[in-house]
């Protein structure tokens, strides 16, 4: 599956790299470029969902980002500040296993040592890759609170982390066209586990956190007067919440975010 994979995902940007031109030719508006883009939005490109390549190092994310808790911005830390999330460099693993050693496998760390010692970078495989003639940010979602959860899934419980969504056309325009129940406080994006798997009191008390910490109000429901379980929030209640923070973080219209030349450029 993993080669499988790879070879598509070097060959189709190529000839479809061809394409650009007309593109940029029919940008005017003209009906070819409406074809253009039915067809191509109705079929999106699924064969790179659960990529998931081996890695030089059997570093887990779930150990990390879920059991130590390490928040994600420690090692992909220009997410804020740049197009691009930085993979650490071994520097950052040896902030920690210059002292820690794997109790269960010392081993497994060998590659880390050596890389540290021969001053020689670890390669890690790519695994999320769109084409080139796309354009992609990570501050520009980061910053305006979208999770990395909405495009990554949870990687806080991946021991090897794979590609969970398509990162299709129509992937991207369906939320652009509808953002708000995909919003959060920007302060929470690292926070993968935000508005899930709550209690009535854990409720009662993130609404309150909500209203205070964020100023955004988020409507009591009845049912939960004699919850006993536990839920995630729903999803109208993401939307109320995303609709104030289009307002707060003057997210941009639809228009913009539909526009070619926002993701073509
Ligand atoms: C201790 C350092 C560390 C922390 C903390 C960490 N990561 Fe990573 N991350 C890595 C390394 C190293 C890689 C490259 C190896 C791999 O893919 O597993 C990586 C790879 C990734 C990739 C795949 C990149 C690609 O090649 O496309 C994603 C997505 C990712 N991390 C998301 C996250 C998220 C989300 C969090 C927080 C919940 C997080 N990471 C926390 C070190 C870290
Ligand atoms: C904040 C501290 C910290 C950082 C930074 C960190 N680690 Fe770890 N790592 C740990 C701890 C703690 C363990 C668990 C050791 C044990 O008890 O076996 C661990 C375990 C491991 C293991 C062994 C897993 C096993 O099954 O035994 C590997 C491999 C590993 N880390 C790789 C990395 C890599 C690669 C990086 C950098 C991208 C990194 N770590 C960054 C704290 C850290
Ligand atoms: C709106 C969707 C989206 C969000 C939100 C998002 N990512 Fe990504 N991520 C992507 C896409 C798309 C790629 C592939 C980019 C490329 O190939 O140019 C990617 C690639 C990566 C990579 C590989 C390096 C790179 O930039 O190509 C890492 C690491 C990563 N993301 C981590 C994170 C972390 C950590 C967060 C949250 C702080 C996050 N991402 C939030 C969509 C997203
Ligand atoms: C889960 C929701 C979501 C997904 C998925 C998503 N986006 Fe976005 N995107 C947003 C939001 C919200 C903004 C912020 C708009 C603003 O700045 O007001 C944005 C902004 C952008 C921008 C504008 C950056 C600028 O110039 O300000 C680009 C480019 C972009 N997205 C590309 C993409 C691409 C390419 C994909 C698919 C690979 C994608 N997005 C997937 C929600 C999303
Ligand atoms: C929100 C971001 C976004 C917007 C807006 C957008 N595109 Fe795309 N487009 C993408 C991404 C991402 C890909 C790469 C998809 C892939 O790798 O499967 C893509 C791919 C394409 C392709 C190559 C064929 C394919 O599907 O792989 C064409 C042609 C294209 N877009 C045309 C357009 C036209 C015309 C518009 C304006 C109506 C447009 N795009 C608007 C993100 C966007």
């Amino acid at each position: 599956m993993a080669n499988g994979g790879a070879g598509n995902r070097f060959i189709f940007p190529k000839w479809s790299n061809a394409l650009l031109p007309f593109l940029i030719i029919n940008a005017l508006g003209v009906p070819p470029f409406i074809l253009v883009v039915a067809v191509f939005a109705l079929s999106p490109r699924t064969t790179d969902v659960g990529y998931m390549p081996t890695q030089p190092v059997e570093y887990s994310h779930t150990l990390h980002a879920g059991e130590l808790g390490i928040d994600c911005r420690y090692c992909h830390n220009t997410v804020e500040s740049a197009r691009f999330a930085a993979i650490p460099p071994t520097q950052t693993c040896m902030n920690c296993h210059s002292a820690v050693a794997s109790k269960s496998d010392p081993d497994k760390l060998a590659p880390v040592k050596q890389s540290h010692e021969t001053g020689q970078p670890i390669i890690w495989r790519k695994v999320h890759d769109l084409p080139d003639y796309a354009y992609f940010s990570h501050a520009a979602h980061v910053n305006k609170g979208v999770s990395c959860v909405e495009c990554h899934d949870r990687v806080d419980r991946m021991d090897v982390v794979y590609q969970a969504e398509t990162l299709s056309m129509g992937w991207c325009l369906t939320c652009h066209r509808d953002p708000a129940p995909n919003l959060r406080p920007r302060e929470e994006v690292t926070n993968l586990a935000w508005g899930m798997n709550m209690s009535r009191d854990e409720l009662i008390e993130f609404r309150q956190e909500l209203k205070d910490q964020y100023d955004i109000d988020l409507s009591p429901r009845d049912k939960d007067q004699n919850m006993t379980g536990r839920r995630d929030l729903t999803s109208d209640e993401r939307r109320e919440i995303g609709e104030q923070l289009i307002k707060r973080y003057r997210i941009k219209s639809r228009p913009f975010m539909e526009s070619c030349t926002t993701c073509h450029r």
